[in-house]
């Protein structure tokens, strides 16, 4: 079985957790009014209600959401019903002591926040069926229950004994004998060689760096046993009967344990998790990172936002998450759009009413401490009409993605592993941070941006950026050769990219070495710079972090080291092919506003359409495809007003646009474009000279 993306929503979703658990039946009633007043559709139910729903082992008490999923129906609204397993009760840690968690150093951890299981542990499996099972058969059918939200945010992990177990047992499947593993994992070096099964561990703490390979596998294992996890859950879903997409919330930016484009396929809708994590304007760019990734991830089909925060820009750090800043409203609004206008079909939030108590008790949320009368209610009340004047927006295209870009970034979790595992030449190589840059230079350059999958064929996309990725197999390899060679397509290569094999074994001869034919270059050295040192490139450019000795072979320089001890030698290079097909190398992480010089002259060259023109600073356009059409959405984020003119209807006015808009700091539009409209020059947009306050 796999995901089936027919069962996927076809309106827009507008709301978010609901924990009626946490409060006296009558804030229920409360919270359902102020649902209906503010345009929420859907409530996300029981994520985290295992302990009420099972108070004892093998004890069900289903009165809370019968009760609550009925009185979302009496009221018509839907949910998304939640398994719980992402936290199994206290009950569970004392009846299965052995299937709690054991860190790297040997810790056993037990509960009191979440999280707190084995993945592999037979009785937490057996637990977490039981009670999908369970809430399979009862809600099934029940005529509230839109969808199936399986456990929380996947990606807790493991190295006690039953991992281990489990981890020889999927090791024997991919290499079948030890002289393959030993081979593959490099364990001549440091006396690593296995002569047993039962000496392979996971990589537990140990004195002094790991074997990459085995982290990397250890990963591999960690993500597929978490899919298992899934797909067991999702499959006793189903059984019942249930036609309701099943889905399972990814989260970003830094929780990065599963390796997505196979878990995508799996799931009847994807859904992310996405939190800003900068209080600048780059989160404008960072919300368009999360939606490409997720519209990706899903085929490019629609897909669904299921957490954003309603008020708060959330930081990671030791202590967990924190809210440091206030989201402005208007910021809000922006991000629920730009999510939108990428492809999610509605905006869903972290969460309904705010926590009194517990751990997130400070965590902001559509209904804040303040209730009602508040600006964050009055926010999520205003983004509630504005969902449903777009409501149109929701039908998909009936063929092609729901977005089209002609540019694409390779993205992949093991990229990001591979540069998590230590002992690498730069302790400043970072793949998300990569791939973001590159990403963001692209964003602020007016392009629609797919992310795609390592392997995949690229042959619709002008323009391909591969940043960071060290580690390729065949296929990878084999994709991008007949991207350049036969489909005419522009590629442009990252530092760090192509260096090894899909176990990071080092292709020797030159770096890149799974890609210097294809690049026409050959790296002898690499030369990482310390923090606060530069290169400076013959154009003006200047370099970080990163430079390389780079030999032309097939490849000509199209910008050269100035100074320093790569003076007059390559710094990025091209090589050119019949048929039209370029691949680029580029061997210093440039400055943002280089890399942007940088790919503007990739994307112009390539032949890559912009959404728009030429867009005044801090304006985004996006163009989503549906039914019946195409949507523009336009969200000033800058600070001056913008002129938007071009032929459609405002959606949010009802009008069609027979006068140029004028789009004031904060503001957005979403036009729904005349038949054959949808192209970069039918719009112009333009910023205002205008007075303060004007
Ligand atoms: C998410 C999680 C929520 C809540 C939120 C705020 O990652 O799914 O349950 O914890 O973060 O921190």
């Amino acid at each position: 079985m796999s995901g089936d993306p027919s069962r996927a929503p076809r309106r827009l979703l507008f709301g978010g957790d609901w924990n009626p658990e946490q409060w006296p039946r009558e804030v229920w009633d409360d919270d359902v009014r102020l649902m209906r007043e503010a345009g929420v559709t859907t409530a996300t139910l029981g994520v985290f209600s295992w302990s009420v729903l099972e108070p004892e082992e093998g004890r069900y008490d289903f009165r809370l959401l019968d009760d609550a999923l009925d009185l979302l129906h009496r009221n018509g609204l839907d949910a998304f019903l939640a398994t719980p397993t992402a936290s199994p009760p206290p009950w569970f840690t004392l009846a299965h002591p052995d299937a709690l968690p054991v860190s790297a150093d040997g810790t056993r951890l037990t509960h009191g926040s979440r999280d707190t299981y084995c993945l592999a542990a037979p009785a937490y499996r057996e637990a977490s069926l039981r009670i999908a099972t369970a809430l399979g058969e009862r809600y099934g059918d029940h005529p509230a229950v839109l969808g199936w939200h399986v456990h929380n945010e996947y990606g807790t992990q493991c190295w006690c004994d039953h991992a281990a177990a489990a981890f020889r047992t999927w090791l024997r499947a991919r290499y079948d004998t030890l002289d393959a593993l030993n081979s593959a994992w490099g364990t001549a070096f440091w006396s690593q060689r296995y002569g047993e099964w039962e000496q392979v561990l996971p990589p537990r703490a140990t004195q002094y760096l790991h074997n990459p390979a085995h982290l990397l596998d250890f990963k591999r294992w960690t993500s597929d046993e978490l899919l298992a996890c899934f797909t067991e859950q999702r499959d006793a879903l189903r059984a019942s009967g249930s036609t309701a997409p099943v889905t399972t919330n990814f989260m970003l930016p830094t929780w990065n344990h599963l390796e997505q484009w196979s878990w995508s396929r799996e799931q009847d809708l994807v859904s992310l998790d996405h939190y800003l994590d900068t209080t600048g304007p780059d989160g404008e760019a960072h919300a368009a990172y999360g939606a490409d990734l997720a519209r990706s991830w899903a085929g490019g089909r629609p897909w669904l936002l299921m957490e954003q925060s309603a008020g708060g820009i959330t930081t990671w750090g030791a202590g967990g998450a924190s809210t440091t800043a206030h989201k402005e409203p208007s910021r809000m609004l922006r991000n629920s759009l730009s999510y939108l206008a990428r492809g999610s079909q509605g905006s869903l939030f972290f969460q309904w009413r705010a926590s009194t108590a517990g751990a997130e008790t400070w965590h902001s949320a559509l209904v804040p401490h303040a209730g009602p009368d508040s600006e964050g209610f009055r926010t999520a009340c205003e983004l509630g009409a504005t969902l449903r004047a777009v409501a149109e927006m929701a039908e998909p295209p009936v063929d092609g993605p729901v977005v089209e870009a002609d540019v694409a970034l390779l993205w992949h979790a093991e990229g990001w592993w591979a540069l998590e595992s230590g002992g690498l030449p730069s302790e400043r190589l970072d793949y998300s941070d990569a791939v973001r840059r590159t990403h963001r230079e692209l964003y602020h350059l007016g392009m629609a941006v797919d992310v795609v999958e390592p392997g995949a064929d690229l042959g619709r996309y002008r323009l391909v950026a591969v940043p960071s990725l060290a580690g390729m197999d065949d296929a990878t390899v084999t994709a991008l050769h007949r991207y350049v060679k036969e489909q005419g397509g522009h590629l442009v290569v990252f530092p760090f990219t192509g260096v090894a094999d899909q176990n990071l074994r080092v292709v020797a001869g030159g770096y890149p070495g799974r890609l210097r034919d294809l690049l026409g270059v050959r790296v002898e050295q690499m030369r990482p710079l310390v923090p606060g040192e530069e290169v400076r490139l013959d154009d003006g450019s200047t370099g970080a972090s990163w430079s390389e000795l780079v030999h032309t072979e097939q490849a000509g320089a199209t910008r050269r080291y100035l100074g320093g001890g790569l003076s007059g030698l390559p710094a990025t290079t091209v090589r050119e092919y019949e048929g039209g097909g370029q691949a680029h190398y580029v061997s210093t992480e440039l400055a943002p506003a280089d890399l942007r010089r940088l790919l503007a002259g990739l994307v112009r060259g390539a032949g890559a359409r912009r959404v728009v023109g030429d867009l005044p600073e801090g304006v985004e356009a996006i163009r989503r495809r549906g039914a019946r059409g195409s949507f523009l959405v336009l969200l000033n984020h800058g600070p001056g007003t913008v002129t938007c003119a071009g032929p459609g209807l405002d959606m949010l006015s009802g009008q069609p646009l027979e006068q140029p808009a004028r789009l004031h700091p904060g503001g957005y539009l979403v036009i729904k474009e005349d038949a054959g409209s949808s192209h970069s020059d039918a719009w112009q947009v333009t910023a205002t000279d205008t007075a303060p306050g004007g």
